[in-house]
């Protein structure tokens, strides 16, 4: 058997273009600012790319960069600055922040309203407790390619391997709203092939590149591969070994062009929907 590639640049490019035309039908445009603290090199591949997205889309989007040295105070300022903007609908501190600051402190000091990366405790909470608001953009686009696919989750077992606040936790919580047998399992998990093996869907998010083998599969399955892991040559890896993988397996997304498009797009449709729910 040869898999069907799930491909998720082109499913990213339908989603950007139907926002698009949301946006453009809007009365006003939404605001997003991304904040960016410090010279992680990586953070500003992706802070670009946001901001490139959320202005192709129509959005009213800007990028705030504070230096390395900024206190954590400091950051929480320009934070409450923007909460109280209402020209801004959405709020993302780009990740990781520099040693000094707390992560927790910072995501915990965005409004709530508009928190579009989905990492608040309230809008985790949310989700937890089957009440969802603005949910994290990676699991969020991750259903986006199950649906595109027509993959039926009802009663399905699904696998999400990795337990992260990103990526695992909200993505097992959205499985479970849309009735699947949800299993999460980890790196202290005692037999991780056998669990993988039982999966109808996994999810693959731990950051290993290449861990999850041909013969964790079972025949058919859906395998969505969350994991961008930068190899010494430099090249993309996922979590999965893809060739193997796509011997196996019923429907496979690929790394890169898989799960990685999805999460700007889904960052824009959360940026929407919270205007839409602040603005009217
Ligand atoms: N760094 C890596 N991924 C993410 C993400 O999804 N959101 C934010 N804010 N930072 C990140």
């Amino acid at each position: 058997m040869t898999a069907r590639i799930l491909d998720g640049k082109a499913i990213a490019a339908r989603l950007r273009a139907g926002l698009a035309a949301r946006v453009a039908a809007l009365p006003f445009r939404p605001g997003l600012r991304v904040v960016r603290v410090g010279e992680d090199p990586a953070s500003g591949v992706y802070v670009r790319n946001k901001d490139k997205a959320a202005r192709e889309a129509g959005f009213d989007s800007a990028t705030l960069h504070l230096p390395a040295s900024a206190t954590e105070a400091e950051l929480l300022a320009t934070i409450a600055v923007l909460n109280a903007d209402p020209a801004v609908d959405g709020i993302l501190v780009q990740l990781p922040l520099p040693p000094q600051i707390r992560t927790e402190a910072a995501i915990a000091a965005v409004d709530p309203a508009k928190d579009v990366d989905g990492f608040h405790p309230l809008n985790a909470g949310r989700l937890a407790a089957g009440q969802p608001g603005l949910v994290p953009c990676t699991p969020r686009g991750v259903m986006h390619i199950l649906a595109e696919a027509g993959v039926a989750l009802r009663g399905a077992r699904a696998l999400v391997l990795g337990r992260s606040q990103i990526v695992g936790r909200p993505m097992a919580q959205l499985l479970l709203g849309a009735d699947c047998t949800v299993t999460i399992a980890h790196s202290r998990s005692r037999d991780l092939a056998a669990e993988c093996r039982r999966a109808e869907i996994l999810i693959a998010a731990v950051g290993r590149p290449g861990l999850v083998r041909g013969d964790w599969i079972a025949p058919g399955a859906v395998v969505v591969d969350v994991g961008i892991n930068r190899l010494p040559d430099g090249r993309l890896a996922g979590d999965v070994a893809f060739e193997e993988a796509a011997a196996v397996a019923g429907a496979i997304t690929p790394v890169p062009g898989g799960v990685g498009p999805m999460t700007i797009a889904c960052l824009l449709e959360n940026t929407l929907d919270a205007a839409i729910a602040r603005r009217g």
